[in-house]
């Protein structure tokens, strides 16, 4: 396998390229070389985005200006650095932490589109979630037992019952008043990740199931409610609501497309979720470890399950979705690049 990064600096192109060896062990010097030399040009903002229909907009936009393909470019007069994930919690996770290890990145900016819980919003209109958590690092408990026994190995601070749990049984389907029911797959807990903070003690965990955004970052999207969005695909197919930004309380993520709408009534019954989506939370917690400012911003594509529609809405709304998320964080790192704020490194 081999990895390849090509980057390119506003005026003079360089090409990283990393292969397997490179990966494995040490960074060669040459590579090194590069690194330090696209560092000089920086603090960047890293903009992390899980795939090309979301990245599209933005490399076709007319704020964004590259000299190459993509990766080192600017918005406004913020340098940006911009990266593809992949789908899912390990790509998002991985292209996080390689963005974070390599270059002076001053705040991580993830956008995409995302599954909708909140009964509330409506597609097309853009999140901004207060917090964000992995919904899938689970203690699936042994049939039999229930929520007052101990779960496997939760004596030892592994799991905890705090979070709480799905019970499976609760969804059987074409049970009568009188009917007993229950299921051999039993209840599924809900654990927080263990996370080792940079400035942390080494190997000393700590425990983290919400993680919150960068409250300064936070703030600042508060001046993107109000932006105009788009509202139609074509001259004849348009959203039903006005498309609007919000800012939520919280979102989820888990390697798992949700369309189900048992489950999307479930997490939002339990953790008040508007967003749902495959990589956010993985980019929360490299960046908590990190100790870097980050935000989050997702427009709604589907309803999870939860629409009338024979088939996922996103079929018909993915790209009017990537479009006002691309509009939302475009408007997002112009007031950045214009605020007064300062962060500290
Ligand atoms: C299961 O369903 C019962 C009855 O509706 C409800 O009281 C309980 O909270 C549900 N439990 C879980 C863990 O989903
Ligand atoms: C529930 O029962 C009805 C009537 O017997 C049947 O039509 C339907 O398919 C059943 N649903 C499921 C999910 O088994
Ligand atoms: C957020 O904004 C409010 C008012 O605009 C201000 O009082 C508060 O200090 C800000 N918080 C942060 C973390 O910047
Ligand atoms: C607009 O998009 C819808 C949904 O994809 C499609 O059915 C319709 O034919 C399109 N209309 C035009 C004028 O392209």
């Amino acid at each position: 396998m081999r990895i390849v990064i090509v980057a390119s600096v506003i005026f003079h192109s360089l090409i990283l390229i990393l292969n397997a060896q490179h990966a494995n062990a040490a960074i060669s010097a040459e590579t090194r070389k590069l690194i330090h030399k696209a560092n000089r040009n920086g603090p960047y903002l890293g903009l992390v985005i899980p795939n090309f229909f979301e990245m599209n907009p933005l490399l076709n936009s007319a704020d964004y200006h590259s000299r190459r393909r993509f990766r080192f470019g600017a918005i406004g007069n913020k340098k940006v650095i911009l990266v593809m994930t992949g789908l899912g919690m390990i790509n998002a996770g991985i292209t996080t932490q390689l963005l974070l290890s390599f270059f002076h990145v001053e705040g991580v900016v993830h956008y995409g589109i995302a599954g909708n819980a909140n009964p509330s919003l409506h597609i097309g209109d853009v999140a901004i979630p207060q917090s964000w958590a992995h919904t899938a690092l689970w203690n699936w408990q042994r049939y039999g037992q229930g929520p007052e026994d101990e779960l496997a190995l939760e004596s030892n601070g592994d799991y905890t019952r705090e979070i709480g749990y799905i019970k499976i049984s609760n969804y059987t389907v074409n049970v009568t008043d009188s009917s007993t029911y229950d299921n051999l797959l039993n209840n599924i807990w809900y654990q927080p990740e263990e996370v080792f903070p940079v400035d942390g003690t080494p190997e000393d965990r700590d425990h983290a199931f919400w993680v919150p955004v960068d409250p300064q970052y936070y703030n600042i999207s508060k001046t993107l409610e109000g932006l105009e969005l788009k509202g139609c695909i074509n001259s004849t197919t348009c959203l039903t609501t006005t498309p609007k930004v919000v800012r939520v309380e919280r979102g989820t993520s888990a390697s798992i497309y949700l369309d189900n709408a048992a489950y999307r009534g479930f997490i939002y019954d339990k953790f008040s979720v508007s967003p749902v989506d495959m990589e956010s939370a993985a980019v929360a917690l490299v960046s908590l470890q990190q100790r870097v400012p980050f935000i989050i911003i997702r427009a709604l594509s589907d309803l999870a399950g939860g629409g009338s529609a024979e088939s996922n809405e996103a079929d018909i709304f993915i790209n009017l979705a990537a479009d006002n998320s691309v509009t939302a964080v475009l408007e997002f790192v112009k007031l950045l690049s214009t605020s007064s704020f300062q962060f500290p490194n």
